[in-house]
């Protein structure tokens, strides 16, 4: 997920800003999307010019101070979270085509660029950068050219009206041409763009943090449409030429809110954007046949033969990621798979050789026990292979594979979407594995990757419903205590729906394995205990459902005020709950992505309640870089 700017004005002498005044605020506001690279192009003097930088919009800015660029009405402004491509000057946007005289933007993944590229490089085109917007500039430089026929007015968005016929994946798309200095022309498929109206000048934006301190006057772009804007004309088009229409609002909110997309906060952001987190993380890894193909992992498909055995390795809610995977891979792949935090990892002489995996999962791809683990299982002689959603962070960069999630930048302390996205990377490496190895499971693979595709509509459909879970959770406001139970995938959600609670509204919450219950944990149990159940699917494995339903019975005889997440239809635990919040069916070893979704919902809304600051709860950062 990048943040993306741009702006077109008429020349005038009474505006007090220019077009780099313009963009780089915009950058600042969209800072939060991403802020691994940012970098700007103007159109000056009958030509491009750019300049970009890897790290935060500071670099680029300190750039800028002993470069500066010429004062422009035309420019476009990028904040990278890297996909493809390494956060590096040369792989952060714009990319340059036309022989310097295109520049262009990208928010997104194009699926098919690998496909593109060679044919690009048959036809002569070379290439700096190992990143997928590259490949578009090149096809709208190529698009450009051949377009010579049309008046120059049209070229740049019939360049790009063909460019975006050829294209797949999500992408937002802006362009700016040295021929045409009062046009920017932006796309859009699977990826948000706004345009901002003025007077005498237009802007475009991720999102309207883009260009909220000068038009709260928006109109948003429709699925694959085409716009182009000069200072005094907005033309929305689709990617055949059709005319189009955008959906116009005046924006109220204030500028700190726009950055949240007018949610109260970042983790209530994160949470919205589940359904876009996970099917970006689907996005290009399976091919036309539908078989998958993580072609990132960069380790040798015989050696991924030979594992024997995996180890994940992770921390806090990474860690319940990991969980998730070593259910889903062990049935699939049949390869025993541990998993470990890392920080007790390496100090217990673990077993680990040549045939070993370790899969670490992180979001920050910075935590220091993390690191030192994969650091040591490598000294041991393991293969290391990350899922991490910070691209060209140092566990990926460390490791032998990587298998990037598609979160975009998560800001808010508390992990959400990150963690959805980690689930699913660890489904599609266990399938992937499956369908490495062979084994007798294959028929299943691609029933489970339409179903998994199938899931990002279905956590929408969670979201719908919140209001319910919300409720709940501003009622529940004064609890004490509050107590999770899960059986198999439900266990780590448990897990993880009281960590949520306990580190956003500091109140005592314990998940535990729904069958260890009566070793113990039962004793807590008494008159009006709140207690969450994540119920399994009736129609799942053999007798999970009917041992779960049977835990609830034993604590609502003690006097537990029983709080149920059940699926759709399941009339059997409406008898036993004083509430149940119903997700729709899917099947059992993907219904994490569902059932984690209320209880994020419950602690964020019980937190809010209470008054508490859910961006940045007390004691925690984002990324633990100390042991
Ligand atoms: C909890 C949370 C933490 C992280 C943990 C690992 O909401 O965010 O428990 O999951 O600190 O961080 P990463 O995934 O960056 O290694």
């Amino acid at each position: 997920m990048c943040g993306i700017v741009g702006y077109v004005s008429r020349a005038d002498q009474t505006r007090d800003h220019g077009a780099l005044d313009v963009v780089l605020e915009g950058l600042r506001r969209l800072e939060y999307r991403g802020y691994d690279s940012a970098g700007v192009a103007v159109l000056s003097n009958g030509g491009v010019v750019s300049a970009k930088k890897a790290g935060k919009l500071s670099n680029l800015l300190a750039e800028l101070e002993e470069h500066p660029l010429p004062a422009a009405q035309t420019g476009i402004g990028h904040t990278r979270w890297a996909t493809h491509g390494g956060p590096t000057d040369v792989n952060a946007h714009p990319h340059l085509a036309d022989e310097g005289k295109l520049a262009l933007i990208h928010n997104g993944i194009i699926e098919n660029f690998s496909e593109l590229k060679t044919k690009l490089l048959e036809q002569g085109v070379s290439f700096l950068s190992s990143t997928d917007t590259e490949v578009a500039a090149a096809l709208l430089g190529e698009e450009y050219r051949a377009a010579s026929d049309l008046p120059q007015a049209d070229r740049l968005t019939v360049a790009m009206q063909r460019a975006c016929q050829q294209l797949e994946g999500a992408f937002t798309l802006l362009a700016v041409h040295a021929e045409q200095p009062d046009v920017v022309v932006a796309a859009r498929r699977n990826s948000p763009l706004v345009v901002g109206l003025g007077e005498g000048e237009n802007f475009l934006g991720s999102d309207v943090s883009g260009f909220i301190d000068y038009t709260r006057r928006a109109v948003e772009l429709g699925q694959d449409q085409i716009v182009t804007i000069t200072p005094e004309t907005v033309v929305i088009t689709d990617f055949f030429g059709a005319p189009a229409q955008g959906k116009e609002y005046e924006v109220n909110w204030d500028a700190a809110a726009a950055e949240k997309d007018g949610y109260p906060s970042f983790m209530e952001k994160e949470i919205h954007e589940q359904p876009r987190a996970v099917s970006e993380t689907l996005l290009g890894r399976t091919d036309a046949a539908g078989k998958l193909i993580l072609d990132e992992l960069r380790i040798d498909p015989e050696q991924l033969k030979q594992v024997n055995k995996i180890i994940v390795l992770a921390c806090g809610t990474s860690a319940y990621a990991g969980q998730v995977a070593k259910y889903a891979i062990e049935h699939w792949c049949r390869i025993p798979t541990e998993v470990e935090l890392s920080h007790e990892f390496r100090y217990r002489d673990p077993i680990v050789d040549g045939n070993t995996l370790i899969i670490s999962i992180s979001q920050s791809g910075e935590t220091m026990d993390t690191l030192m683990a994969v650091r040591y299982a490598r000294e041991q002689g393991a293969k290391t292979l990350a899922i991490c959603n910070t691209n060209g962070s140092t566990i990926p960069r460390e490791s032998d594979a990587v298998l990037y999630t598609h979160a975009g930048p998560e800001i808010a302390v508390a992990s959400t979407k990150a963690f959805l996205a980690q689930i699913t990377a660890a489904y599609l490496l266990g399938l992937y594995l499956a369908q490495l190895r062979g084994n007798k499971f294959q028929g299943e693979i691609k029933d489970l990757l339409a179903d998994l595709h199938k899931t990002p509509e279905k956590i929408q459909t969670v979201l719908d419903n919140e209001a319910q879970i919300r409720d709940l959770a501003v009622a529940m406001k004064d609890a004490k205590s509050v107590l999770f139970l899960g059986r198999h995938v439900g266990f780590p959600v448990a897990m993880e729906g009281a960590l949520k609670l306990k580190e956003l509204a500091y109140i005592h919450a314990e998940g535990f394995a729904a069958g260890e219950l009566k070793h113990g944990p039962i004793a807590l149990i008494e008159d009006g205990q709140p207690v969450f159940v994540v119920v399994p699917s009736p129609n799942g494995r053999d007798s999970l459902h009917a041992k779960v339903v049977s835990n609830i019975q034993e604590i609502r005889a003690r006097g537990a005020k029983t709080i149920v997440i059940a699926e759709e239809g399941d009339e059997a635990v409406r008898e036993f709950a004083e509430h149940v919040f119903y997700i729709p069916a899917t099947p059992t070893l993907l219904a994490p992505l569902l059932t984690t979704v209320p209880l994020q919902i419950f602690a964020c809304a019980l937190a809010s309640a209470k008054g508490y600051d859910v961006d940045q709860p007390r004691n925690l950062a984002k990324s633990v870089t100390v042991e």
